[in-house]
């Protein structure tokens, strides 16, 4: 996760709720059943925890940002802040969910070695992620106009948006057998104007760049991705791809 990149709960849900909101089909594939033991990872502000403890599940739910921890105890949730890759369980769930997480964590292999411990033999890792290509058009404005400033803009991008085969190749590295993987394409649809998602996901390309700069910047990004991203109807429509997969820890030889 990125040193710069910071979580405001209230800023999260004016601009990010989306992203839960459309978590649907990533609970589908996890399909929780009543009383599982289920390791939230990435749980955020908790809203798609909540809806796994309505299901029945004993959920507990972890998450690197001190105040969307806050935010998700006062949805009344076991919620835990912790790093990723620290995990500290052992054999200790039926299944780790994911959802929009994974692609902040560009040491993946940690994490997945984490997860691979805090399963049950037999346990499930499914998860929903940027995927390769994701966000490609914001991506490239967001580098092209700190480029334009004399800044390095890739050695800025945060994000890790693997490819299905890379990512496979990691999780059967550590034992896991991959069920499914796939790269879905999702054009998604902004709650508010583009520079709303920049400021809440995209704050490593701001970092240094205060007042004016910082406005013009903005201003600049957007100015390219008008053409791109957004609709006739005024809407801007974020270029996401999502990568979706389920694995089971092998159970030991018998
Ligand atoms: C997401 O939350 O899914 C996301 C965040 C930053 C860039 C792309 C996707």
């Amino acid at each position: 996760m990125s040193a710069v990149q910071s979580w405001d709960p209230a800023n999260y849900a004016r601009h990010a709720r989306f992203v839960s909101d459309l978590g649907s089909p990533v609970v589908e594939l996890l399909a929780p059943q009543p009383a599982e033991r289920i390791l939230d990872l990435g749980c955020g502000d908790g809203a798609l925890t909540k809806k796994l403890v309505d299901l029945g599940c004993e959920v507990v739910a972890v998450d690197s940002s001190a105040p969307q921890i806050e935010a998700a105890r006062k949805l009344g949730l076991d919620a835990r802040v912790m790093s990723a890759e620290a995990l500290p369980f052992r054999e200790e769930f039926d299944a780790v969910f994911s959802n929009a997480v994974l692609h902040w964590i560009t040491r993946a292999d940690p994490m997945i070695a984490a997860v691979y411990r805090s399963l049950k033999p037999g346990g499930r890792f499914v998860a929903e992620c940027g995927g390769y290509g994701c966000v490609h058009k914001i991506r490239m404005a967001l580098v092209q106009a700190l480029d334009r400033r004399g800044m390095d803009g890739e050695a800025r991008v945060p994000w890790y948006f693997p490819t299905p085969g890379d990512y496979a190749t990691r999780l059967e590295r550590v034992g896991f057998r991959v069920d499914s993987i796939a790269l879905i394409p999702r054009l998604t649809p902004l709650p508010g104007d583009i520079i709303g998602w920049l400021e809440t996901f995209a704050q490593n390309f701001l970092d240094g760049l205060h007042g004016l700069a910082r406005q013009e910047y903005l201003e600049e990004v957007r100015a390219a991705l008008e053409p791109q991203l957004r609709e006739s109807t005024g809407t801007w429509v974020a270029d996401y791809v999502r990568l979706r997969f389920a694995a089971t820890k092998a159970p030991p030889l018998a």
